[in-house]
């Protein structure tokens, strides 16, 4: 297996770079996929598909911008159809929970003919330091939509280290990986303890979704992900998440990370600094 390439569909992003990283610590071959690779992989030029997957064995695939988008689907048929045409034998996929536009996507990998996983993971905890909660914690107000429900966020390293038994293991093939962390926790509370270990002053203030949209959108926020974000705060995050289960610990024999463990790894880095800090 350690001849075979795994290609990693996200190679730079967040699960994607973990994903890449520990597979060549572990001795596989890898071909890391995305816009800026060497071979260049673009969702939405599928000329780019077919160099990309040329003598791939495996694939760990995450979709941009969310699996949930309607999009989703088409690409993910045209994707698999490609893929059993180009011989690749078992794809990974990364999923979110509750999403319906992303299950549609998770059966056509499912039905595809090809050994699959589908990884389905609850909201990422880097959430609060790579992706949109960021810039508001940095400045030290954080801004939401209201949120209807709590999450059991998961640590994208616990997602990675999952990715990577799914792509490696042969007793997991064709399963449903449903993950998530340890426990189910209000966005005021993760963003107190960021506050608290971080000790920095924090605001968290959260606004109807309209009101957050049209904010977010004067400010340059493009319609695809506003959709992406109403589709999230308003159908999703609704409680059809709220409760956790231990897959992390069935398939890697360890709990899963908690948030105070990644506050604290993360807080060292220094990401949470005030800006200009
Ligand atoms: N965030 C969450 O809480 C959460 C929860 C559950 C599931 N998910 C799923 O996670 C997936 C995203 O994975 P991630 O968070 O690991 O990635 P990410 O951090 O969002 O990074 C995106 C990756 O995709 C690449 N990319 C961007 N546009 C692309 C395009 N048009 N074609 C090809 N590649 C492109 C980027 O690299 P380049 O810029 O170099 O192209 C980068 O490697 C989504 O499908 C979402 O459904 C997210």
């Amino acid at each position: 297996m350690k001849n075979e390439i795994i290609a990693v569909v996200g190679a730079t992003g967040k699960t994607g770079v973990r994903v890449f990283t520990k597979l060549q610590q572990l001795g596989y071959m890898t071909r890391g996929l995305s816009r800026s690779s060497e071979i260049a992989f673009d969702w939405s030029d599928r000329a780019t598909w077919g160099p990309a997957l040329e003598g791939v064995s495996s694939a760990y695939v995450t979709y941009f911008p969310d699996l949930a988008v309607p999009q989703a689907e088409s690409d993910m048929r045209d994707f698999t159809e490609l893929a059993v045409a180009q011989g690749v034998k078992h794809l990974v996929l990364l999923s979110g929970r509750g999403e319906e536009g992303a299950e549609r996507a998770e059966n056509v990998v499912r039905t595809s003919g090809l050994e699959w996983n589908v990884v389905r993971a609850s909201w990422f905890m880097q959430n609060f330091s790579e992706s949109f909660m960021l810039d508001g914690l940095q400045s030290g107000e954080l801004f939401l939509p209201e949120p209807k429900a709590e999450e059991p966020f998961i640590d994208v390293d616990d997602i990675a280290d999952v990715a990577v038994a799914a792509l490696t293991r042969l007793d997991l093939r064709n399963q449903l990986l449903e993950v998530t962390g340890p426990e189910i926790l209000s966005f005021a509370n993760c963003v107190g303890t960021i506050a608290r270990v971080s000790d920095r002053d924090i605001g968290f203030q959260v606004l109807p979704v309209e009101a957050y949209l049209a904010a977010a959108k004067a400010e340059g926020l493009p319609d695809d992900i506003a959709w992406l974000m109403n589709e999230l705060f308003v159908n999703v995050l609704d409680g059809r998440n709220e409760w956790t289960t231990d897959t992390v610990e069935q398939v890697l024999g360890r709990p899963a990370r908690s948030f105070q463990g990644y506050v604290e790894n993360t807080a060292k880095t220094g990401v949470w600094a005030a800006v200009g800090e």
